[in-house]
C-alpha cells in the first residue's frame, strides 16, 4: 500500500481513505473483516441501538434505476450484543467506527457508552435514517435536537464522535455546523435520499414501508454538492458518502472537501474489489498530479 495513501480523521490512522458505509456487511464480525481484507482504510457498523429491533418486513431493498432504495427499519441485534462482532474485526488494527442510532439524546448517550465499552474506535451518530418514526433524520433535519445530541454524546466518550447527515433538509450547512459547534469530531455526508417507487402493474409501492432511501449513483450529485458546501463552513473532517463506484467519484468527493470516502451500495454492484481498484486510482492520481499526500487534493475545487 502506498505512503502516499495514509491519512488520519479525527485522531484516527487510516492506511487509506476508503471506509466502508453503515448497514452494509456491518452486521457481523466475519463480514466487516471481509471489508477490511478486501483493502477498506476502516469500516462502519450497521447502526445499532440500545434494544434489538426486528426491521420491517420484505421487500426492504429494490433495485431502481442508477441505484438501490432501501427501507430495511434498522434491523440490528442491539449495541450490548455487537462486542464480540467488534473484537473480530479489532484483530486487524483497522479502525472500527461504531453507527448508533436512538430515539432521545439520553438513549444515544447511552448508546454511546455501551459502544465504546464493547471497543468502538469512533462513533458514527445516525441522526439521518429516512424510514424510520422518532429517530435518524426526524433528529438530524433539527439543528437544536442535533446540538442537544450530539453534547450529551460527547459528555460521556471520550472517543471521536462523528455526525451523519441528511441531505433531506433545506439548509444541511446549518445542521453540520450545530453539529460540530456542540463537538462533532467530523461531519459524514450523505445518509439516502427519501424516494419511493411504484411498480404499475400491480399499482403497489414497491417496498412494503413504501418510502425509504435512495443510494448509489443517483445521489452522487447531491452528496457531493453537500460535501463542497459543508466543507468550506466548518473546521472538521468531512467524509463523503453516496454514489461512489469507482476512484473517479471518490477523487471527485476530495476535491469537493472530503478527507476520506465511504463506500456501500457499490458493493452490492461490483464486490468488495471496489475497495482496491478506488484506492489504486486514488494512488495514480495523487502521484500523476504531483502531490506527495492524498491530504493535499482534499478540497482543491473551492479554489475557483
Ligand atoms: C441496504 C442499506 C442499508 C443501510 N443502512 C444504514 C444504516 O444502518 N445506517 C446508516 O447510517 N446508513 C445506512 N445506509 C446508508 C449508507 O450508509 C449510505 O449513507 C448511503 O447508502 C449512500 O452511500 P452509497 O451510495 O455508497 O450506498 C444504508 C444503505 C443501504 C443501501
Amino acid at each position: 500500500m502506498s505512503r502516499r495513501l495514509a491519512t488520519e480523521i479525527a485522531g484516527l490512522k487510516l492506511a487509506n481513505p476508503t471506509m466502508l458505509a453503515a448497514g452494509i456487511l456491518g452486521l457481523t464480525g466475519s463480514s466487516l473483516r471481509s471489508v477490511v481484507e478486501a483493502g477498506a482504510g476502516a469500516v462502519v457498523t450497521k447502526s445499532l441501538g440500545l434494544k434489538p429491533r426486528e426491521g420491517y418486513p420484505n421487500p426492504t431493498v429494490v433495485q431502481v434505476d442508477c441505484g438501490l432504495l432501501n427501507a430495511m427499519g434498522l434491523p440490528n441485534p442491539g449495541v450490548r450484543h455487537f462486542g464480540e462482532e467488534i473484537k473480530e474485526v479489532k484483530e486487524t488494527g483497522v479502525p472500527v467506527i461504531v453507527s448508533i442510532y436512538a430515539f432521545s439524546s439520553e438513549e444515544f448517550a447511552k448508546a454511546a457508552e455501551v459502544a465504546v465499552g464493547v471497543g468502538a474506535d469512533a462513533l458514527e451518530l445516525n441522526v439521518s435514517c429516512p424510514h424510520v418514526e422518532e429517530t435518524g433524520a426526524e433528529i438530524g433535519s433539527d439543528p437544536e435536537l442535533v446540538t442537544k445530541v450530539v453534547r450529551k454524546v460527547k459528555n460521556k466518550v471520550d472517543k471521536p464522535v462523528f455526525v451523519k447527515l441528511t441531505p433531506n433538509v433545506a439548509n444541511i450547512v446549518e445542521v453540520a455546523k450545530a453539529a460540530v459547534e456542540a463537538g462533532a469530531d467530523a461531519i459524514t455526508a450523505i445518509n439516502t435520499v427519501r424516494a419511493m417507487a411504484i411498480e404499475i402493474e400491480t399499482t403497489r409501492p414497491l417496498l412494503a414501508n413504501k418510502i425509504g432511501g435512495l443510494s448509489g449513483p443517483a445521489i452522487k450529485p447531491i452528496a457531493v454538492r453537500c460535501v463542497y458546501e459543508i466543507y468550506r463552513e466548518v473546521d472538521v473532517p468531512v467524509i463523503g458518502c453516496g454514489g461512489i463506484t469507482d476512484w473517479r467519484d471518490a477523487v471527485e468527493f476530495m476535491l469537493a472537501g472530503a478527507s476520506a470516502v465511504q463506500i456501500g451500495t457499490a458493493i452490492a454492484f461490483k464486490g468488495l474489489g471496489v475497495f482496491k481498484s478506488v484506492t489504486r486510482g486514488i494512488d495514480a492520481y495523487v502521484g500523476k498530479k504531483g502531490f506527495g499526500s492524498v491530504k493535499d487534493i482534499v478540497g482543491l475545487a473551492q479554489n475557483f
